[in-house]
């Protein structure tokens, strides 16, 4: 089934889900195998590339720098390499589309290149903060123009130089952008996370042969190391399995099963919410690709109970916690904070999600940095606004699952940003 982006979709509440999938491939190990097998020499193959708009914008963006990326006829993306600094200038803007992940780590990409590049995307990612990546690429020896640090993001690049530097934020696309701005500059480029984030780029890197050292949360690069193409196969994004995991966790009598998803450590916090939670959650490894983990997570409903979101462990749950928010829904309630993050999302995300929840029918409070959910009785159904959000249509078509009556998400096309045809897998699970 595919919608159009601001179409609604209507949602039967559940009794509960079962059954065994496989998910879409990771956006984010997506979006670091395209760009740096562009910058590497010789071919590269990627396969289960992420299926989404996102990762297609990564795409369009790198075909515009010169890189002759496409997929071959069994899906496996096949990427010509153009070596460090072998991009070409653009003739138009680079549309990142809803995508923070693409703009940022290419505005890094872009900063080493001798052209101007100017970055922008919907109207979302028009309204996002980029100061987080401008200081530093300036830092660096870039130019950039912005509108009051937001995109469009006029990039004039060159030479860089490394540096040491401190990101304002905790966040994997500042310290990737910083990252892949080091690699093309001289000399070394430290970044020192202010709390660890996901750590793909670092794998990412190392798969492609590339020397990062780690000391804590300190990561480090030797500029103008050169990198070889290779094949790598993308795990299933766990992200977008949490979904499914929360479903699992909040209906009795529902087990699910993922095959194939992504474990990396720097992901898998949101499994330990579940698991306090009340939910059972068993989580397998059963392989490391390219120093990624792989494997079979199962989630069961046993319990539900109240939880707690600390601040200090928002940094690598930031995108589950519409999913989270979800789970404690079904009844249990919840409390984030220091989560004030959420609000330079796709949308702002504790406006939109409290909003969004009690139009169902949730006991929802909205905090400076953060929301709560009152424990209570079950959601009883009602039309709440995706605002054009992926992971809030997906959270709220999962909530609307434990209501009374039926619910109308608006916006539901927007799960296409990362996870095209989840309607679908949630009509296939339903038992
Ligand atoms: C991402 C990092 C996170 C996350 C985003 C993907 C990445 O953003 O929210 O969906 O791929 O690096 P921040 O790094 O800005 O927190």
């Amino acid at each position: 089934m595919s919608l159009q982006p601001g179409a609604s979709i209507l949602i039967e509440p559940a009794t509960r889900l079962l059954g065994q999938i496989t998910v879409p491939g990771d956006k984010s190990v997506s979006h670091r195998y395209a760009i740096l097998a562009a910058l590497a020499e010789g071919d590269s193959c990627v396969s289960g590339y992420g299926p989404g708009a996102d990762c297609a914008s990564t795409l369009a963006c790198l075909r515009q720098l010169g890189a002759d990326v496409r997929f071959d006829a069994r899906g496996t993306l096949q990427v010509p390499g153009r070596g460090l600094r072998g991009l070409s200038a653009p003739h138009a803007a680079l549309d990142a589309g809803n995508s923070g992940t693409t703009l940022r780590l290419l505005a890094g990409v872009v900063a080493a290149h001798p052209f101007v590049a100017t970055l922008t995307g919907d109207a979302s990612l028009r309204r996002r903060p980029m100061r987080r990546v401008v200081v530093p690429l300036e830092r660096m020896g870039a130019r950039i123009e912005t509108v009051e640090n937001r995109p469009p993001l006029t990039v004039h690049g060159g030479d860089l130089r490394g540096i040491d530097v401190t990101p304002e934020v905790p966040s994997a696309q500042v310290k990737s952008a910083i990252l892949l701005a080091g690699l093309q500059a001289t000399g070394t480029t430290v970044v020192r996370e202010p709390a660890s984030t996901r750590d793909h780029t670092e794998l990412a890197l190392e798969a492609f042969g590339v020397r990062v050292t780690r000391q804590g949360t300190a990561i480090g690069v030797q500029g103008l190391q050169r990198m070889s193409g290779r094949n790598v196969t993308v795990p299933g994004d766990l992200s977008s399995a949490a979904f499914w995991a929360v479903a699992a966790a909040a209906l009795p009598g529902s087990e699910l099963i993922v095959e194939g998803v992504g474990l990396n450590a720097t992901r898998t916090a949101v499994l330990g919410v579940l698991a306090r939670a009340g939910a059972r959650v068993e989580q397998t490894v059963t392989d490391i690709r390219h120093g990624e983990p792989v494997g079979r997570l199962v989630v069961r409903h046993e319990r539900l109970e109240s939880f707690v979101v600390t601040p200090a462990e928002v940094p690598l749950l930031i995108d589950e916690l519409p999913a989270l928010a979800a789970l404690a829904a079904f009844g249990g309630g919840m409390q984030v904070t220091g989560a004030a993050e959420l609000r330079a999302k796709e949308s702002d995300r504790i406006t939109a999600l409290v909003t969004g929840l009690t139009a169902l029918g949730a006991a929802a409070v909205e905090l400076p940095d953060g929301f709560r959910l009152d424990p209570g009785a079950r959601l009883t159904g009602g039309r709440a606004d995706a605002c054009g959000d992926h992971r809030l249509a997906m959270a709220f078509a999962i909530a609307a699952l434990g209501a009374t009556g039926p619910s109308e998400i608006l916006g539901a096309g927007s799960v296409d940003v990362s996870y095209p045809g989840f309607f679908d897998v949630l009509r296939s699970l339903r038992a």
